[in-house]
Formats: structure tokens, C-alpha cells, sequence
């Protein structure tokens, strides 16, 4: 067994690295292509993702990765890396400040760790299973908000036009209930953001386990909750997905399975 401390060192270098190629080409000229009528990828996406499973694979020949571009690769064993190597395509596309790296651990099925690298801020967002969650080091916690009516809260929509469609059923109901909503286009950041109490909550319809597993292991470590819309405990694997400070989390699960 790996200690989860070099596992931590590792995957903190490695995302850390990749957040500095990311912005080095930011803004400049990069090759972009479409890989359906709006899901863009971008040169950097797959760069930057090879770059993080070769160094990974070097280091842990044993490991399994699941990465967005990539797919699946490496030895079936205890040890999972889930990554995400640009969170937030549309917005580096379109020179948006708002991406991220994120690199998660799951061992024997359980995610151990999760990192969550914000370059343009310098912000680094980490947790280890049960040992809490940081923020550049510094401990972090949920927000205390306990009304919907004074909450800040996020969403984000998929590439999906159905997906859209329904997601903005939601929109236009938690709106008429919240103090404001943001959709600022990179899932690991918004959860980050719940985590260290900017967002009071987060909610999306069809996310991948690349976009949620480090932040909804950040959220937890930080006192927040993370389930399915229903309040029901979900999976890394389930495509919805709700995560907030607690104490507005009923709440939400109310806006968000409205009686038929
Ligand atoms: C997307 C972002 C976005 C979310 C989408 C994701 P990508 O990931 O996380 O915020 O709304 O559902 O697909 O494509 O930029 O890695
Ligand atoms: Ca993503
Ligand atoms: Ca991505």
C-alpha cells in the first residue's frame, strides 16, 4: 500500500505543474477543435492531460487513471486516479478566467484524496479522507447559511441541449428562491467554492466523475453534504449531483425533486 501522504505529494507536484503549462499558453494562440455542436478541446486539454498520466503512470506502474481525453488506462489494483486536466474548457477557450486542474485518489473504490489547483489565483484546494479539507494550506470549512432566500448558489450546464433544457426548469424555480445564482463554467471550482463557503451550494444534472471527484471529497472534508438531488447518497459514478454547507441541503432537495 501507498502512503496517502506520497500519494498526496505526487498528485499536489503533478497538478500544480500542469496549472503552469495551462496558463503559460493562456490568452496566446492554441489550437481548438469541436468535439460535438459546443464541447470544445483545446490542444492544452490533451497536453496537459498526457503530461499528468505519464507522470503518474512513471511513478505508480501499478495505478489504474481514468482521465476525460484519455479514457482508461493502466493495471486494475486498489489505486484509481480520476483526472481532470483542464476543468473549465469553454472559459480558457475564450480567455475566461475561470479553469482548473483537478486529480482525485480512490482506493479500493473510496476516494482518499482530491486536489484541486486554481493557477490564475494561485489557489490550491486539497483534502484527504478524514483529515479535513485546505485551502493554500489554511483549514476551510462550509458556510454556516442556513435560509435558501440568502444564498449564493451555483450550477452549470451540460453540452447537452436536453440536459439544458431541463437544468433551466430548475434555474428558473431555485432563482425565485435563492439570493442569486452563478454559472461560472468549471464544476471542481464551483464545489471548491461551496467547500470554503463562497457558494452556499451547488447543483448539476450531468456531470462525469472527472469534474466532481476531487471537489465533492473537498466539500465533505469541509462539513458540506454531497448527494443526489433526491438527498439519497450518490456515487462518484451518478450523474446529478447536489452539494452544499448542510444546512441548506433539505432545502435544496425540495427545489430540486418539486412534488410531481
Ligand atoms: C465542464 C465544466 C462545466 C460543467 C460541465 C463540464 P469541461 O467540464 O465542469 O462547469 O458545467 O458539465 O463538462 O468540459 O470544461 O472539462
Ligand atoms: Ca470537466
Ligand atoms: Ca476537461
Amino acid at each position: 500500500m501507498e502512503s496517502v501522504s506520497d500519494l498526496l505529494t505526487a498528485a499536489t507536484a503533478i497538478a500544480r505543474g500542469a496549472g503552469q503549462t495551462l496558463l503559460s499558453q493562456f490568452r496566446k494562440n492554441i489550437q481548438i477543435s469541436k468535439k460535438g455542436r459546443i464541447d470544445l478541446v483545446t490542444e492544452m486539454d490533451l497536453k496537459v492531460e498526457k503530461a499528468i498520466v505519464d507522470q503518474i503512470l512513471l511513478k505508480f506502474p501499478d495505478h489504474r487513471v481514468l482521465a476525460e481525453e484519455q479514457g482508461s488506462r493502466g493495471k486494475d489494483g486498489p489505486y484509481k486516479w480520476i483526472i481532470d486536466p483542464l476543468d473549465g474548457t469553454t472559459n480558457y477557450a475564450h480567455g475566461y478566467r475561470f479553469f482548473s486542474v483537478s486529480i482525485a485518489v480512490e482506493r479500493e473504490g473510496e476516494l482518499i484524496l482530491g486536489v484541486v489547483y486554481d493557477a490564475v489565483t494561485e489557489e490550491f484546494f486539497s483534502a484527504v479522507k478524514n483529515q479535513g479539507a485546505t485551502l493554500n494550506d489554511q483549514p476551510i470549512r462550509v458556510s454556516d447559511e442556513d435560509q435558501l432566500i440568502d444564498s449564493l448558489l451555483a450550477t452549470g450546464f451540460s453540452y447537452d441541449q436536453e440536459e439544458i433544457k431541463s437544468n433551466l426548469e430548475l434555474f428558473n424555480r431555485i432563482i425565485l428562491h435563492s439570493q442569486a445564482i452563478r454559472r461560472d463554467g468549471s464544476a471542481a471550482l464551483d464545489l471548491c467554492y461551496v467547500a470554503c463557503g463562497r457558494f452556499d451550494g451547488f447543483w448539476e444534472l450531468s456531470l462525469k466523475p472527472w469534474d466532481v471527484a476531487a471537489g465533492r471529497l473537498i466539500v465533505e472534508e469541509a462539513g458540506g453534504s454531497v448527494t443526489a438531488f433526491s438527498g439519497s447518497p450518490s456515487t462518484l459514478y451518478a450523474r446529478e449531483l447536489l452539494a452544499t454547507n448542510g444546512k441548506i441541503h433539505p432545502a435544496m432537495v425540495k427545489m430540486l425533486t418539486p412534488d410531481p
